[in-house]
């Protein structure tokens, strides 16, 4: 059987009051929009067809790698408006379509399939999701006849005193025959509350043409829309749940899952543990055995097995096995960090290369620079990488000790197992095995206080 799927992506989004996009708005890191095409795809139908309207650049360029197509809405004349727009998508398949909307993130691939095989099995004409839920304020309610089969969907503006208190909802995600579809669309109209073309509505068209329809209850957390920011936050909390369910499924020890924050993207090897109050963004992998202590961000990063990590900013970067960062560690894009390292308290690191076993323990800038291997940095080290214009790089040897506050003016090198007095600022390349010394010499004056009188 032929399956295709449109995904209702046009619509206002008001109630949200943004300049974004509603479907643009991000579940977990990824946008509805989008968790929705992968939803889809997963349950094996790669025929997608958005229809994109309000934002629609925004929508394409946010869409792009996942190989869909789009039909124009110009203007947002309702649901079923918007599956006209798809008509040149539609004309000339025979099949089903699913169509799905932008603003419901939460559906599942298990239930996409089952939606799928329940319309085929039945031979229904339209298949429709639906929940049972306490509130069902705003949704479209499901009319059945005394029996059992679905006699229409009424929008919650149209509804009678007596239709209001019906509480299976309309999840706004259905299967249509799509020949049957698109004959009915042409006897959509909008004589309705909100002067809009329902595609609701084609579901009771079909029921006065004879035709079958189906309804397929499932539970109201899969069918949840978001229409608010307040709506978008429930959606976030049960996507939240379900992905730290998962990692805890694989093996990770999740101290409070409730109050910590893992993107979509993000894979985490067994046996690592995560504290509260971390939030893990991006494409970030995190190797086995890890332990992040609370208030870290990692996004986008690769950390090897065994790493521990404190109230720490990763982004964009790297870092090996057996290190340890933090705590108040801030590691920024492209950065490396070898293995057994360690990037202690207040050290900032940018775009720069550390060596395996190289120790940068405290209060300490390190930016655009190569550090070699098993080289020690003293409290306090600056590498002063910007000459007011442009930035420059530093190159430090394996093994080099850098003493407590010294001042590597860029560009500069320090080459292997040279050393640096504490205190100095180094302008020149130091040679190999070399102690650089690049401050005043000291002097005492002997008996200074008593001759100023300045005794105690
Ligand atoms: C819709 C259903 C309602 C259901 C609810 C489930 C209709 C008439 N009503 O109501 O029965 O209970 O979803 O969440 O279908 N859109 C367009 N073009 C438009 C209008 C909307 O593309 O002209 C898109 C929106 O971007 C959105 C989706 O369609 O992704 C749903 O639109 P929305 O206005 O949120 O419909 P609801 O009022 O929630
Ligand atoms: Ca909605």
């Amino acid at each position: 059987m032929y399956n295709c799927a449109i995904i209702l992506a046009a619509g206002e989004g008001k109630r949200m009051k943004s300049s974004t996009p509603k479907i643009l708005h991000k579940v977990c890191g990824r946008e509805m929009v989008n968790i929705v095409i992968d939803v889809i795809k997963k349950a094996e139908i790669n025929d997608i067809n958005v229809i994109i309207g309000r934002g629609a650049d925004a929508v394409k360029e946010a869409t792009k790698e996942r190989e869909v197509t789009y039909s124009l809405q110009d203007k947002q004349l309702g649901t079923g408006h918007a599956v006209m727009c798809a008509r040149e998508f539609l004309d000339g398949k025979k099949g089903t379509v699913a169509i799905f909307t932008g603003d419901a993130p939460l559906i599942t691939e298990e239930t996409v399939k089952k939606l799928l095989s329940f319309h085929e099995e039945g031979n229904y004409k339209a298949t429709i999701l639906t929940s049972i839920v306490d509130s069902p304020s705003g949704y479209g309610r499901v009319i059945r006849e005394k029996g059992e089969e679905v006699l229409k969907i009424v929008e919650h503006k149209d509804c009678t005193e007596d239709e209001l208190k019906v509480n299976e909802i309309n999840a706004g995600m259905y299967c249509f025959d799509i020949e049957n579809l698109l004959k009915s669309l042409d006897k959509l109209d909008n004589n309705n509350a909100q002067r809009e073309y329902y595609l609701t509505d084609v579901i009771g068209i079909l029921k006065s043409n004879g035709e079958k329809v189906g309804a397929l209850p499932i539970p109201f957390e899969e069918t949840m829309g978001v229409n608010s920011r307040v709506q978008l936050a429930e959606a976030e909390k049960v996507m939240r749940k379900r992905i730290n369910l998962n990692h805890m499924e694989n093996g990770v020890t999740l101290i409070d899952s409730e109050n910590t924050y893992i993107e979509i993207d993000v894979e985490i090897n067994n046996d690592t543990v995560i504290y509260p109050s971390n939030v893990i963004q991006g494409k970030t992998i995190i190797g086995e055995g890890c332990i992040i202590y609370p208030n870290s961000r990692i996004k986008d990063s690769i950390i090897g097995k065994n790493v521990s990590i404190q109230s720490s900013t990763i982004l964009e970067s790297t870092v090996g096995e057996n290190t340890t960062v933090g705590p108040f560690a801030y590691i920024r894009p492209e950065s490396v960090i070898g293995k057994s390292a360690r990037i202690g308290d207040f050290v900032e690191i940018k775009k720069s290369t550390i060596g395996d076993n190289t120790k940068v323990s405290h209060l300490t800038y390190i930016g655009d620079a190569e550090i070699g291997t098993g080289c020690n940095f003293g409290c306090g080290t600056v590498v002063v990488n910007y000459d007011g214009k442009d930035k420059h790089k530093t190159i430090i040897g394996n093994n080099a000790f850098i003493g407590c506050n010294t001042n590597l003016v860029a560009p500069v090198e320090v080459k292997e197992d040279a050393y640096i007095a504490a205190g100095s600022t180094i302008t020149e390349e130091v040679p190999k095995g070399a102690l650089a010394i690049g401050r005043a010499k000291q002097v005492n004056k002997v008996g200074w206080v008593e001759k100023k009188g300045l005794n105690k």
